[in-house]
């Protein structure tokens, strides 16, 4: 498949998470577009913006707010392809900013596309082996679910469910 991965990152966590994903993609033979949206356009990296399976990655600003670089993604994107049914998110966040607004970018996110995929949501930065079989057991779920598509996604609602 085609793969557009697009995040953005202000300290390094969530382009950690990015890394570890575009690896697994990357080693299950898919092709990835990869797009730092700090520092880079959709019409810049993409020629054709279309692709088999989005993944947005953010960490989460000021009281559950998505980052203003990654709303200004979304709307070219939904310009470019608009809402795409093949979209998953996951980013980083931290407790101590409260249940109610932890990792509340990828929610939103979420929310917004109604995307069918379960959210990634991770502490802060990945570390040890419990994160790194978390986000490997999120994206394997997410490749088998694109490669298999509608039969095999699971609930209606799945945006509230968390890998
Ligand atoms: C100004 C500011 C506001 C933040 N607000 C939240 C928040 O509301 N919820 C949350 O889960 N994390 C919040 N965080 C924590 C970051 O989302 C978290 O540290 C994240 O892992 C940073 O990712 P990055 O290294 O990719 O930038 C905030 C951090 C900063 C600097």
């Amino acid at each position: 498949m085609r793969i557009l991965i697009a995040f953005t990152s202000l300290s390094g966590n969530t382009r950690d998470v990015a890394r570890m994903v575009r690896a697994r993609c990357e080693a299950m033979g898919h092709v990835v577009t990869w797009i730092e949206t700090d520092i880079q356009k959709l019409a810049q990296v993409a020629q054709d913006p279309h692709h088999d399976l989005y993944l947005l990655g953010a960490w989460t600003d000021n009281a559950g707010r998505t980052p203003s670089e990654m709303k200004h993604f979304i709307a070219d994107l939904i310009e470019a392809v608009g809402k795409p049914a093949q979209l998953a998110v996951f980013g980083t966040g931290e407790t101590q900013w409260g249940e109610e607004y932890y990792c509340g970018a990828v929610r939103r996110m979420a929310t917004f596309f109604g995307t069918r995929y379960p959210r990634l949501e991770i502490e802060q930065m990945p570390h040890g082996d419990r994160d790194t079989i978390k986000i490997q057991h999120w994206i394997d779920h997410v490749l088998n679910s694109t490669l298999n598509c509608t039969e095999n996604m699971p609930h209606a609602d799945a945006s509230r469910f968390v890998a």
